[in-house]
Parts: structure tokens; sequence; C-alpha cells
């Protein structure tokens, strides 16, 4: 099963990948995770997407699709995967549709996580308090509700159109939003969801 998590920055895409992650047996691959081992190592690639991360900005597309794909190209996807955090404008949705028919492995489902702004804000300050992530800083986090209105939002309305997209309610305990995913993957796809 292939599958895209939506949501905004802080809206559980991560806390909700790793749970289908374990309940489907799929990778999960998460750009912002792949970014953070890259700025972590040093690595030329982590300097250059430092400060953009940093300012909450996006880092460039070219690079973002050359860290995917190489992600892709790894055995553990064969079986499936839950991209979070990918794709968050509309070239990189093309860019996606475009690998995907290369790879022979369309998408199954995309799910998107709704979470009020005012949760996020809370979510992300208590986050920072108590792991001190850069960008999730309150001002930080105010630029990529930004970001994320004015370029990832449009990518709801992608996948809306091509009858793979189910809104889901973001907020409450985590068990019930796990369960709300694998409800709406049972509706959009049948039996793959019912490992
Ligand atoms: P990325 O790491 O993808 O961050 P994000 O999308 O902003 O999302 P977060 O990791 O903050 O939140 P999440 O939705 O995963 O929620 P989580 O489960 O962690 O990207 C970081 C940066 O990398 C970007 O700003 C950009 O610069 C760059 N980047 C990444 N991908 C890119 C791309 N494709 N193109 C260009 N640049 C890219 O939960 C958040 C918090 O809430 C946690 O503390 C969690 O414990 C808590 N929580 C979770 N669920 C609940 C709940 N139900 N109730 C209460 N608290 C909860």
């Amino acid at each position: 099963m292939r599958i895209v998590l939506l949501g905004a920055p802080g809206s559980g895409k991560g806390t909700q990948a790793a749970r289908l992650k374990a309940e489907l047996g799929i990778a999960h691959i998460s750009t912002g995770d792949l970014l953070r081992a890259a700025v972590k190592a040093g690595t030329p690639l982590g300097l250059k997407a430092r400060s953009v991360m940093d300012a909450g900005q996006l880092v460039s597309d070219d690079i973002v699709l050359g860290l995917l794909e190489e992600r892709l190209a790894q055995p553990d996807t064969r079986d499936g995967f839950i991209l979070d955090g990918y794709p968050r404008n509309l070239a990189q949705a093309n860019a996606l549709d475009g690998l995907l028919a290369r790879l022979g492995q369309p998408l199954d489902a995309v799910l998107k996580l709704n979470v009020p702004d005012a949760d996020i804000l809370r979510r992300t300050e208590l986050r920072f308090k108590a792991e001190g992530r850069a960008d999730d800083n309150p001002d930080t986090v105010r630029k990529r509700l930004e970001v994320y209105a004015a370029q990832t939002a449009p990518v709801a309305d992608f996948y809306s159109q091509r009858g793979l997209l189910t809104e889901i309610d973001g907020v409450g305990p985590i068990e019930t939003i796990a369960a709300r995913l694998l409800g709406a993957l049972r509706a959009q796809t049948g039996a793959a969801a019912e490992r």
C-alpha cells in the first residue's frame, strides 16, 4: 500500500505514520527526517538545508526529490510506504506522479489530518520546550503555517481531483486518530488495510 499523509506542521503526521508503519508493515518516509539527518551529519546538502529549515521555508524541490528517489530505491519500500511531508507543493506533487509512474507504483490513498492552528501552536510549543527543535519556536511555526497555507494546501485539491483524498479530524487522542485513519484506508482501498 502506498499512502501520502498530508497535514500542517505539527498536525501529527509523524506520530500517525509511525503507527501506520507498525500496523501495515510498510516503510515510513519522512522528508523532514531525511533532511534533519543530513543536517546532523553535516553533509553539503545538510549545510545548505539548515538555514532554510530554521527559517520555516521549504528546501528546494530538487534537493528533496533527490533524497526521496534515493530512499525509494531502498528495498524496505517494495511492499509499500507512507510519505510524510512530501509532496509539499504542486511541483512536488507532479514530480511524485512522474516518479511513481516510472516505478510502476501508483498511490493508493492520500489522507489529510485537519488540526486547527491553535492546537498546532500548543503542540509545537510543548515540543519546543521538551526537545528544543529549532523550527518549533512560535515565530517559526507561524511562518511554517503560512508556507503550508500558501504552498501545501493546494496539494489536497490536486489529490481530491484524482479521487484519492480523505480528510481526517486530527484532534483527539492519538489512538482515536489512528483508528480514523485505518477506517479511512479501509474505505478507500478495501481489503488492503485489513492486516
Ligand atoms: P517536517 O519534519 O516534515 O515537519 P512538519 O511537516 O512541519 O511536521 P512536524 O514534524 O512538525 O509535525 P507532524 O505533522 O509530523 O506532527 P508530529 O507527529 O511530529 O519538515 C521540517 C522542515 O523540513 C520543513 O519546514 C522544510 O523546511 C523541510 N522539508 C521537509 N519536507 C520538505 C519537502 N517535501 N520540501 C521542502 N522542504 C521540506 O506531532 C507534533 C507534536 O504534536 C509532537 O510533539 C507530538 O507528540 C504531538 N502530537 C501528535 N499527535 C497529537 C495529538 N493527537 N494530540 C496532542 N499532541 C499530539
